[in-house]
Parts: C-alpha cells; structure tokens; sequence
C-alpha cells in the first residue's frame, strides 16, 4: 500500500488534512483516524458502505466488474483446479502449498477430525427441530472449553494445529448436527476419506444403507466450498473480527461469524431462496407478481438471492452456481420445479426496468440452495454448508488481524438523539 498526496476536509472554513492511501489494486482510501481529535467530528455511516476497517492481503473484490481475486488467484481458476483443502491452505498461509505441505496438511486434517467423546452429549440435549446453525455455533464456542487457546505468539506449528483442527471438527459438527436433527445415529470420520468424502459419509451413511459418495458429487462439494470460502470484509467477517478485537479466542470469534452467517440477508439467503420459490409454486403466483411484489416499498418481500452490497454486476459466484446448478440437474435427471422458477424469475427481474436500475443481480445465494437440494441436503443445513466453506476465510482474516499492528478494539461512536439531560422523576410523579 502506497501513502498518495494529502487530501483535506473543509468544514465551517477550517480546512482538516487527511491522509490519502491507494491499495494495490487501485483501492482509494482517506485515513479518518484523527477526524474527531482534529475537527471535533465523526463520520456517519450505518450500514459501513463507505469505510474499510483495516488493511487486508487476502481477498480483492471488484464489484463493478466482477472479479474476485484470492491471495491473487482468480475464483474460476482455483474452482477448476484445487480442492477446497488447497484453497484453505492458500488463504490461511497465503500461498498454494506444494505437494509436501499438501499432504502435512490433509494428514493433520484426517488427525483433528473427532469431536472430543463429551461433547457428543452436547448434541443429545438440543430439542427436536433445533436449527443446525444455533447447534453449529454452540458447538465451535464449546471447543474453547476442550481445547487450548492459540497464544499470541503461537509457533507455526501451534498455529497450523489450531487451525486445522477447527477446520476440521467443524465439518464434523455440522454432520452430527444434522444426524441429530434426523434422529440418526452419528456416522463418525475416517482416514480413508478426503475432506468433503468425508463430510458427504458422515452425512447421508447410515447403519442400514451402505453410502458411497459419488465421486462427481466430492468434486462438486470441493467446488461449492471453494465458492464460499471467503469474501473479505462481510458481515459475518467484520461480526468475528469485531469479537476477536477484544481479544476473545478464535473458537468465540469463529462462532460469532456463525450467527452473522445465519441471518437472510447474509448467508442464511440460500435457505431463503429456496423458501420462497417453494412458497411461489405453493401459493401459484405468476413472476409479475412476485416482481411487484419485490418492488412495493409497503410490501417487506424481497426477491431473495439478489442484489449484494458491493456487486452492481452479475456475482461471479453465482454464475459459477448456475453453472453447477445446471450440470448437476443434468447429471442427475432430476426434474426439479424450483430451478424452472429460479431461471425464470431470473430472466424477468434482468430485463425489469427496477432491477436494472438499481444493478440487481443474482447473487451466490440464488442457486446453490438449489444444488444442495438436488444433492440430498434439507434446507436448514444450507447455511451451515456456507459457513463450512466460509471458515478458512474467518481463520485467516483471525490471524491477519493479530498480525496487523494498526488494528485496535473496534468500538464505534453514535449520534445521540435522545433527551437532555433531565431532571431524575420520583415513581410518586411519574405519569
Ligand atoms: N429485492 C427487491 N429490492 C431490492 C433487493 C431485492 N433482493 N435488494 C435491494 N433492493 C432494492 C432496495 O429496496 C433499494 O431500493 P431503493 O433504492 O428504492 O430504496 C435498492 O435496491 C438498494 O438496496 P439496499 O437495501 O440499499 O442495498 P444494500 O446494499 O443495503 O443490501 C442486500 C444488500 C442486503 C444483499 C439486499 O440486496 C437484499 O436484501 N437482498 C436479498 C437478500 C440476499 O439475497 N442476501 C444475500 C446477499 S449475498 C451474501 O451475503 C452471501
């Protein structure tokens, strides 16, 4: 990052100098650090549309014309050509590793897959129908009473432990999770898998049906967890950073970017979406209405999996979904109603003046609740399939953020609106 000239703030006809900064690839920055020391102002901006929290190397997004770059590999070309394990390696160490590294790294993954014997019980306990994502949070915050925090000046060996032992459990929790929501017996990992082989036995094995992932469906779980595994500074990224800037420890950071995840506006969309077009065939609403109804301001619908807060062009994520989303139906001659609705919505909302106006887009959302479906996957486990593939994005955005000398407790400041100060009521006067 490059310091440029020095930009100024005028305000009442004093003039502030801010300083101007340029990232490598041409971000534009002012540094408002000492706004509020040197003009006695804040900067007001809710939705943070307009500010960068820090400094990041991992991932670039160029929202207007849709590109997204990890450690500087474009999206398209790790999808075609690593596995999700690879491309966690990338993220969290900041280079694809060589083959020797590759191996270390899949044999500490196969080593940390178990769930420590008591936390088993855990799952016991959580009533029927409970949401895997509020049992995939509990879960990860539960691993820092079993296993030892990463002290700050960690060897790489501690690091490498403590990351991929996370990686590793998560998939196995939100397995457990899912055979616990179903009533199964909990099918446990194995060395003789690779890491999505495994996740997909630990899923859909039982003791009365003898599973065996198809081996297109491992190659399509590695995409799909590639897809999600980062998107810098999102909400669930800047909800985890803001927990690990108190200097809470990576299992309570990794578990606040969870319930982040959850929500429909974030990566709880791809259970949304799925939802609505269930709702849509349900209901027999024609696309005009459920485009006006998208449109009406009184009308708190939204067309789910559209529209993204820095993509004003097509998701490059989603049309990677698509894609799969199609190949997939193909492979499978599944004859699935929604994905006739999706596409069609799709094309309507494109050519509808409000859509376009606004640069509304499908985003990764849009079809991937639809592959999850034709794989097997009840609804509710979508979102826990993104924060599967979101967590090396989480980790390294974690260990960046402790490296990163500017970074400091997140605490921002308000406008206050409220009452003066008033004089304290007596409960005898009050009305
Ligand atoms: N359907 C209808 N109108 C929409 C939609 C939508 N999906 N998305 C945005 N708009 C409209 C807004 O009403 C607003 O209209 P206005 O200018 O007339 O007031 C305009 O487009 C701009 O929208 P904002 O809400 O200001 O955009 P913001 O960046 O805050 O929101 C968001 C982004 C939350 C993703 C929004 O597009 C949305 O709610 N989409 C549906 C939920 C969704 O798919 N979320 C997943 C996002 S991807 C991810 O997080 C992994």
């Amino acid at each position: 990052m490059t310091a440029e000239k020095q930009a100024e703030l005028r305000v009442a006809g004093e003039g502030y100098p801010l300083k101007a900064l340029e990232g490598t690839m041409g971000d534009l920055a002012l540094d408002i650090r000492d706004l509020r020391a040197q003009s006695g102002r804040v900067a007001y901006d809710p939705g943070m549309a307009n500010v960068a929290s820090c400094r990041s190397a991992i991932t670039f997004v160029d929202g207007e014309k849709g590109i997204l770059l990890h450690r500087g590999y474009a999206l398209e070309d790790l999808i075609e050509n690593c596995n999700f394990t690879e491309v966690a390696y990338l993220l969290i160490h900041g280079a694809l590793p060589p083959e020797e590294k590759r191996k270390k790294f899949s044999a500490l993954l196969n080593l940390h897959s178990m769930l420590h014997e008591d936390m088993r019980s855990f799952f016991g306990n959580y009533p029927e129908g409970a949401h895997p994502m509020a049992v995939l949070s509990a879960m990860v915050v539960s691993l820092s009473s079993f296993y030892p925090e990463l002290r700050h000046n960690g060897v790489k060996e501690e690091v490498d432990i403590t990351v991929t032992r996370l990686l590793s459990k998560l998939r196995t929790i939100a397995a457990f999770s899912y055979k616990k929501s179903i009533g199964e017996p909990y099918i446990y990992p194995s060395h003789k898998y690779s890491y999505c082989e495994n996740f997909l036995n630990m899923m859909f094995r039982s003791p009365v049906s003898r599973y065996k992932a198809e081996p297109e469906d491992v190659a399509l779980m590695n995409k799909l967890l590639i897809l999600h595994a980062d998107h810098e500074q999102n909400a669930s990224t800047t909800a985890m950073r803001m927990v690990g800037s108190t200097g809470a420890n990576l299992y309570a950071c990794i578990s606040a970017g969870i319930c982040a995840l959850w929500g429909p506006l974030h990566g709880g969309a791809n259970q949304a979406v799925v939802e609505m077009l269930e709702g849509i065939i349900e209901e027999g609403l024609t696309p005009e209405q459920v485009l006006a109804r998208a449109k009406n301001k009184q009308d708190p619908f939204r067309l789910m999996g559209f529209g993204h807060r820095i993509y004003k062009t097509y998701d490059p994520r989603a049309k990677i979904a698509k894609r799969l989303c199609t190949e997939l139906l193909q492979r499978r001659p599944i004859n699935d109603k929604l994905f006739d609705v999706a596409l069609e919505l799709e094309e309507r909302a494109l050519a509808d003046e409000y859509f376009r106006e606004r640069n509304l887009y499908p985003n990764v959302d849009y079809y991937t609740g639809l592959i999850y479906r034709a794989l097997g996957f009840p609804t509710e486990m979508y979102p826990v399939l993104f924060a599967l593939g979101r967590l090396p994005g989480w980790i390294a955005h974690w260990l960046e953020m402790r490296q990163d000398p500017d970074q400091k407790l997140m605490r921002p400041r308000q406008i206050y609106v409220g009452p003066e100060r008033r004089e304290f009521a007596p409960v005898e006067t009050r009305e």
